[in-house]
């Protein structure tokens, strides 16, 4: 009994020290990204102000694929003020962090100033929310959509504890959100989950959470996530439709117009994996989803493709993509010829 209590205390240690360790690291960031009076205590430190963007990995991975590291690339350059937090499962399983050798793209992203790599412990990110009554009944290993369930929950828990902007590993940031509580449309009447903002503690999160375990059903696709959204933006307000380009305001929550993050909409997402011949503006958009979901084919981007994923990539995630592996067909030199469009 009392070793295990050492055994705890000194992974507890350990944990701080490398937590400690990264930030101080990250000397830059230490005055701009942290509270500079205090001494930080973990996550809490570092999320404390409400300040900052949040990605998951719920699976073990350690080694972000080419598109969740533009993600995080591109966020960590159009937020260089803010924190950007990659919670990871793998980092809890296991605390030591891989070497660089084998996992380039994780030393990559933890080498940026304001990139934060954390461990994920679901069950005390549950604690003291609706879920937590929830994650103690479920049998992970019983549910299919385990990964996609049990990240619809915790980005949900964290939002809701620290506030500050989720976003999905498949979204490329291109310009910064001007709105504090927000939910993006992906189609006239439906809310994502992909991406969202809010300040610490607000109550439509709550509502979120509770609305998770009354109408759990991990048998629908999307229950727990978009269709948990919408139901709850139907409960908070009425919604018409949009306007033009403009978006919804509902209470203090603004519904932000589908152009603003699915400027291609899923049904078209093979366009993003297509030759352009000029890189678009996407001048109503502050991020683009990519619909990774819909990828079931394995279409993977390629440095001198030209493709718009790849001319995405070489403007807002430059390091990911110098390392993006050359396309099968040799390198491109030159101009496009014809029959490019
Ligand atoms: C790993 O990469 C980081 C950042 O690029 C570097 O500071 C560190 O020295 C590297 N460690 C090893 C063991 O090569
Ligand atoms: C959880 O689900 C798995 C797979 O269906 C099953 O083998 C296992 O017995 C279940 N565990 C419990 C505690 O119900
Ligand atoms: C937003 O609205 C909710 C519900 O009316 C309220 O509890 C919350 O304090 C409001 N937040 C702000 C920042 O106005
Ligand atoms: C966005 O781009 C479109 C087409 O390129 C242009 O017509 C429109 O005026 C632009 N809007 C803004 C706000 O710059």
């Amino acid at each position: 009994m009392l070793k295990e209590l050492q055994l705890s205390l000194s992974v507890g240690l350990l944990l701080a020290c490398g937590f400690l360790y990264q930030l101080a690291l990250k000397s830059s960031c230490l005055f701009s990204c942290l509270p500079s009076s205090t001494a930080p205590q973990g996550p809490e430190a570092l999320l404390r102000r409400g300040r900052h963007l949040v990605f998951l990995e719920t699976s073990e991975r350690m080694e972000p694929p080419p598109l969740v590291s533009c993600a995080v690339e591109s966020a960590a350059k159009v937020y260089p003020e803010k924190p950007v937090v990659f919670f990871m499962k793998g980092l809890h399983s296991s605390p030591r962090p891989p070497s660089n050798s084998t996992h380039p793209a994780f030393s990559l992203l933890s080498a940026m100033d304001n990139v934060f790599l954390l461990p994920l412990d679901l069950e005390s990110l549950f604690e003291d929310t609706p879920l937590s009554s929830w994650y103690t009944q479920v049998n992970s290993s019983a549910e299919r959509n385990w990964l996609h369930i049990s990240s619809d929950a915790a980005r949900l828990a964290i939002i809701w504890k620290y506030g500050g902007v989720y976003m999905d590993t498949d979204v490329i940031s291109i310009r910064p959100i001007p709105e504090e509580n927000f939910l993006a449309a992906q189609a006239s009447q439906d809310s994502s989950n992909g991406v969202f903002g809010f300040l610490p503690r607000h109550p439509f999160l709550w509502g979120c959470m509770e609305n998770f375990v009354e109408h759990y059903n991990a048998d629908i696709w999307g229950n727990q996530g978009p269709g948990l959204m919408t139901r709850m933006l139907r409960v908070w307000c009425k919604l018409g439709d949009f306007q033009e380009l403009s978006d919804l305001r509902c209470l203090n929550v603004s519904f932000l117009h589908p152009q603003r993050f699915y400027p291609i909409s899923y049904p078209e997402w093979r366009r993003y994996y297509e030759v352009w011949d000029t890189d678009p503006s996407f001048n109503g958009s502050y991020a683009l989803h990519l619909w990774n979901y819909m990828n079931q084919e394995g279409r993977a981007v390629f440095r001198g493709s030209h493709t718009l994923v790849e001319r995405l990539f070489r403007k807002y995630c430059p390091e990911t993509h110098r390392d993006l592996p050359q396309g099968p067909t040799g390198p491109v030199t030159g101009k496009l010829g014809p029959g490019s469009r």
